[in-house]
């Protein structure tokens, strides 16, 4: 019996170092651990707050376009008061929306940092009316309201005197050709990252901008392991070159399901990133929750933006939208959070997850639907139907269904009108077991 156990022990041991490669690097094992938190949360929101806020601008492209000089752009610090700044209420909002993590822009292209950088005083607390460093204010809030954290950090500095680009037109330097230039901006980048670390130990970093370089010039390995140093559960999305952790598709909502198991939506509420005084254009918030649904059904997760002002306060239009995500994403809680990607679309027209011992099936249906809804080739016997957060227990019936053959008939769920939700309807169906679907090319009459 002992002599079972510490066999049982040594193999153990044996598998978990046989899980790492060769060079150190996470194996499949390590890497769906660290990802675990990420692929349970679903929802992130992701704040771009800097110089663009205040005039309400294009964030750092005004200037690279040549929208506005350089000069002028710089100007908008005396703007960026923070006056109206209450972390605790971003993150209340934040939290309330539904949303597990947040990842926010210590510092966009333009080189604003959001902290007190020891690296130069183009910052909040040194050049801006704000003279505060904001984002270690925030990070104190959303460490106490148990968050996420994701710090969003631009590779490029076009404002940086050693800096290779600065605008469209105008570039400073090839980093080939002045090394020493090229390398006193590697000091100032890798600097502020490891302050980003060593200050505020992010759950995720969030790279941007590496278009710029190559893979050897950004130093990636280098960069890559210094951050893991400090937290090797730090998760890296995929814009530092190199494959990262995940995949970081902006705007479009994918088509096809994407092949990476990690992916993450970003996207704007308007057309902005940064807040824009002048684009009204939001999407409404059944568009929104319809792409989450889409987005979470594919296995991905929903990084929604907001853009604050320069003073701190966040548009109505924003807050309004985060609060009708919340109501919806605390109603349908059990259908969201710590699911897994759903069945193929040829079984249910529409967005669907499954529990993770995939005897559940949430449905997601749109609130104009009327009144039935068709499920097909699904293998197993339902136990029960009811209406997620409103719990009618709901009825169906099976049409197509012959004894003498094993494919399953078309499922009809009657779906009653007062049991629908504003914006979209979600009902759980309990299996008999794990999900079992239909995929056989055979016609329904079998011989013999
Ligand atoms: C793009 C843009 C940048 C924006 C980012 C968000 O990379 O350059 O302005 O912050 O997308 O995903």
């Amino acid at each position: 019996m002992r002599c079972k156990n510490t066999c049982q022990v040594l193999l153990a041991i044996m598998v978990l170092f046989a899980c790492r490669s060769a060079y150190g690097q996470d194996s499949i094992a390590d890497k769906s651990t660290k990802m675990q938190w990420f692929k349970d949360a679903k929802l992130g929101v992701f704040i771009h707050w800097g110089l663009y806020s205040v005039n309400g601008i294009d964030e750092s492209w005004s200037f690279y376009n040549g929208y506005i000089s350089h000069n002028n752009y710089v100007k908008q610090t005396k703007g960026f008061t923070a006056k109206n700044y209450h972390p605790e209420k971003w993150v209340e909002l934040i939290k309330n929306s539904g949303a597990k993590y947040t990842v926010i822009t210590s510092k966009h292209h333009e080189g604003f940092a959001l902290w007190n950088s020891k690296y130069g005083n183009f910052n909040s607390v040194e050049s801006a009316a704000a003279k505060k460093d904001v984002l270690t204010l925030f990070v104190e809030e959303v460490r106490k309201e148990g968050l996420k954290l994701g710090i969003y950090y631009s590779l490029p500095d076009w404002s940086y005197p050693d800096y290779t680009h600065f605008t469209r037109d105008s570039v400073r330097y090839k980093a080939n050709d002045e090394p020493k230039r090229w390398n006193k901006f590697l000091n100032l980048y890798q600097g502020q990252l490891k302050e980003l670390s060593d200050n505020y130990n992010p759950d995720l970093y969030w790279f941007d901008g590496d278009w710029e370089h190559s893979s050897e010039e950004w130093q990636v390995p280098k960069v890559k392991s210094m951050l893991q140093e400090r937290n090797p559960n730090a998760i890296i999305n995929s814009r530092l070159k190199e494959d990262g952790d995940y995949d970081t598709p902006e705007q479009g909502m994918p088509i096809t399901r994407p092949t990476n198991p990690y992916w993450e939506l970003c996207m704007t509420m308007n057309n902005s990133w940064g807040y824009q005084k002048n684009d009204h254009d939001y999407k409404t918030a059944d568009q929104i929750i319809g792409i989450f649904t889409d987005v979470i059904s594919n296995g991905g997760n929903l990084l929604l933006d907001i853009g604050p002002k320069g003073d701190g306060t966040i548009p109505q239009e924003q807050v309004e939208i985060l609060e009708g995500l919340g109501r919806w994403t605390n109603k349908h809680k059990e259908a969201i959070y710590e699911t897994v990607a759903g069945i193929p679309k040829e079984h249910f027209y529409g967005a669907t997850t499954l529990s993770k011992d995939r005897r559940t099936l949430y449905l997601f249906v749109k609130s104009n639907a009327n009144g039935e809804i068709v499920l097909r080739g699904l293998k197993n016997n339902i136990n029960r139907i009811y209406v997620v957060g409103e719990g009618t227990k709901l009825s169906h019936q099976e049409v197509g269904k012959v004894y003498w053959s094993h494919y399953p008939g078309i499922k009809y769920i009657k779906l009653p009108e007062h049991v629908l939700d504003q914006n979209m309807t979600v009902l759980a169906v309990m299996l008999d077991g794990e999900v079992d679907l239909y995929r056989e090319k055979g016609s329904v009459i079998e011989s013999n």
